[in-house]
């Protein structure tokens, strides 16, 4: 029919805006029962934070500098997010430990997930450099929304909501007041599709990393940062295989740091995304490897839009113990 759902490149899932392209219902209710086994690896990221990254570190780590995963499977089935519908189609041909990424906020772990030993890596990049490489990626992921003007999309991103915040009681009133009619009518996308307009994708970047922090998992829980890796990737490393278990020898730490350059990566066609039809990600328009630096809002920020943004954040993880590298 003619229904507007259909004709959204978005779902939403727990007020969460998702893309049609690689979730769908049945995806995330597969995602929600998923049976987590005790040596199951996630990496959890907020969208655009170095997860491609890490879908070429782990492999690496675990196959002890072996390049073969990383050479021969795509990163999307080499390390598959959880909430995304490849993830069926592979999980049978995955290896202990299997691992895999996912952009859900804690609460909408599968169910178990919390009462499992499985380990959590939490990849957090400065905010700034997330919404500028956000912006690209609208721009050249033909099933995400043009992201607009860029001082409209960082308002959008900041407030996770784009205008409905903004607009007040009476608004919020008239709008009620005028979808009544259709919730009774029992269209409820059709409501949903006018709110989730006005989302972000995975909601707003303050609540996801909040969510994933002063939590109960104790040692099963690695902190770093995008910064971090960029600064002493070596480094990282270590962290990573201690964490897992898996100490590296020298030569192959060489060899993994070696491999997961920005360079080489944007070289990998398993992991620079070339092995996706240019009417979907249209590298021409932003390579989804695109400039893999720290800092580069200061080429996009104006000082007004710097001075917004970082009182934004700053309020909204008052009272949290967060130290990020970038304030520094
Ligand atoms: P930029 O757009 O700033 O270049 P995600 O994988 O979560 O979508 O994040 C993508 C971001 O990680 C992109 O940022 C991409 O270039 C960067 N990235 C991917 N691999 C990288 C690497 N080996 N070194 C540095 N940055 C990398």
């Amino acid at each position: 029919g003619d229904h507007p759902m259909e004709h959204s490149n978005y779902l939403v899932y727990h007020g969460l805006l998702l893309p049609r392209a690689v979730h769908s219902q049945d995806s995330l209710q597969y995602a929600e029962n998923f049976q987590v086994q005790d040596e199951d690896i996630f990496v959890v990221t907020y969208p655009k934070s170095g997860t491609t990254w890490m879908q070429e570190i782990i492999p690496l780590i675990l196959s002890g500098g072996d390049l073969t995963p990383v050479h021969t499977i795509p990163n999307w089935d080499r390390v598959p997010w959880l909430e995304e519908t490849r993830t069926s189609l592979v999980i049978d041909k995955m290896r202990c430990p299997r691992v895999f990424v996912t952009h859900l906020p804690y609460h909408l772990m599968p169910r178990s997930f919390f009462s499992s030993k499985a380990k959590v890596i939490y990849v957090t990049r400065n905010p700034k450099d997330v919404a500028v490489s956000s912006f690209y990626f609208h721009k050249m992921a033909s099933f995400l929304d043009d992201p607009g003007l860029f001082d409209k999309f960082l308002n959008k991103f900041l407030s996770g909501q784009g205008k409905r915040k903004k607009s007040g009681l009476k608004v919020t009133m008239i709008m009620v007041v005028t979808f009544i009619p259709i919730i009774i009518s029992q269209q409820m996308s059709f409501v949903c599709f006018f709110f989730f307009l006005c989302l972000v994708l995975f909601g707003k970047w303050t609540d996801h990393v909040k969510c994933w922090r002063n939590l109960d998992l104790g040692d099963r829980i690695l902190y770093i940062t995008y910064e971090e890796m960029l600064q002493d990737l070596k480094g990282a490393l270590v962290r990573f295989s201690r964490f897992l278990n898996r100490e590296l020898t020298l030569e192959a730490l060489e060899k993994v740091a070696e491999h997961c350059s920005f360079n080489n990566m944007k070289n990998n066609t398993m992991s620079n995304y070339s092995l996706v039809p240019e009417d979907i990600m249209d590298s021409s328009k932003s390579p989804f490897l695109r400039r893999g630096v720290s800092g580069d809002w200061k080429n996009h920020f104006s000082p007004e839009q710097e001075a917004k943004f970082s009182a934004v954040i700053k309020e909204e993880v008052k009272g949290t113990s967060f130290k990020f590298p970038w304030d520094e």
